[in-house]
């Protein structure tokens, strides 16, 4: 008999043939995840739970779910599962670094280089008719050949955007709880406090994990120390940045813009007071959403889901201690 386990979203087809090899596979069959309850609900019979970012794992849920011996994100952030409560019983947790680095890190310096260049604003002046002329002071941005880039977080895709930050002759500097000696000297990144860091920097982008340390890391304080014509850029999670903050932020010019792929709340609501302000743009948490990454990252959580069913060690596992 095969293991029953449940996956809360379609997969791309090669990772769920894979799966269906080795498992009694049911899956949520629609586009917004399936309610938490649905969750707890279905693996009550289940072996392995393969999950997105979406979807709160946390210590109640694992309780109703005695047969569970692996918990598989497809992503490589898993805030959204209470780690702790999975280790205390013994399940470990994997997750999919190092297969949307480069995809993360491209989709950053694409914000970068839109919010630099306004992209989102010339294509409503095209679309909606203004363009009457060429004009020596329409649409002005930055430049971002020579600039200066403070990297908030130097792990894997904070070091991609320095790699890609070299090639426009960026000053790179770097701000992490760890100083990264290889970084500095591999990639020439200047490490900075956190504070120094925001007052030099002519753009931001985040690159740090959600903990309860890294919440609200933008907040009033913090973005008052920043440049009147810096772009803040997040590619990390939402909550890393204080929305009301930013708000006030880009309202009063205390920064000049920010892009962001995350958003906290996540959806951000399409009457949000954020999405009337002319220097901010938005894109809906797509920054790993290459064919590519995105096959890689199903076939990485499968190779863990199943590793853990056999009760092996997972080749990608965030709770190693589980195994001590
Ligand atoms: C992740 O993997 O954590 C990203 O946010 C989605 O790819």
């Amino acid at each position: 008999m095969k293991p029953p386990v449940y996956v809360t979203r379609r997969l791309p087809k090669p990772a769920l043939q894979s799966l269906l090899e080795v498992c009694e596979v049911e899956i949520w069959d629609r586009d917004v995840p399936p309610p938490y309850e649905v969750i707890t609900e279905k693996l009550g019979d289940k072996e392995a739970l393969l999950c997105l970012l979406t979807d709160r794992i946390d210590a109640a849920l694992m309780e109703a779910a005695p047969r569970l011996k692996v918990i598989s994100q497809c992503a490589v952030g898993y805030d959204n599962i209470d780690v702790g409560a999975a280790t205390a019983r013994g399940i470990p947790v994997g997750n999919t670094p190092g297969v949307l680095t480069d995809a993360t890190a491209d989709f950053a310096f694409t914000l970068l280089m839109a919010a630099a260049r306004r992209i989102g604003e010339a294509i409503d002046y095209v679309q909606e008719g203004r363009w009457q002329t060429w004009g020596l002071t329409l649409l002005l941005g930055e430049s971002v050949y020579g600039a200066t880039l403070g990297i908030v977080g130097m792990g894997r895709i904070g070091q991609a955007l320095a790699r890609r930050a070299r090639g426009f002759d960026m000053k790179v500097l770097y701000y992490d709880a760890v100083r990264q000696a290889e970084a500095e000297a591999e990639l020439g990144v200047e490490y900075r406090t956190l504070e120094d860091l925001l007052r030099e920097s002519d753009f931001v982008s985040l690159h740090v994990s959600l903990t309860e340390e890294t919440t609200g890391l933008m907040d009033a304080r913090t973005f008052a120390l920043m440049k009147p014509t810096a772009i803040l850029v997040n590619t990390s999670r939402g909550p890393v940045v204080e929305p009301e903050a930013l708000y006030q932020a880009l309202k009063h010019g205390q920064i000049a813009y920010a892009a962001l792929d995350v958003t906290d709340p996540e959806p951000l609501p399409a009457d949000h007071k954020l999405l009337t302000l002319p220097n901010l743009i938005v894109a809906p948490h797509i920054a790993s959403a290459t064919v590519r990454s995105r096959n890689l990252m199903a076939s990485r959580a499968v190779e863990n889901l199943i590793a853990g069913l056999r009760g092996g060690r997972l080749p990608y596992c965030v709770n190693p201690e589980v195994y001590d």
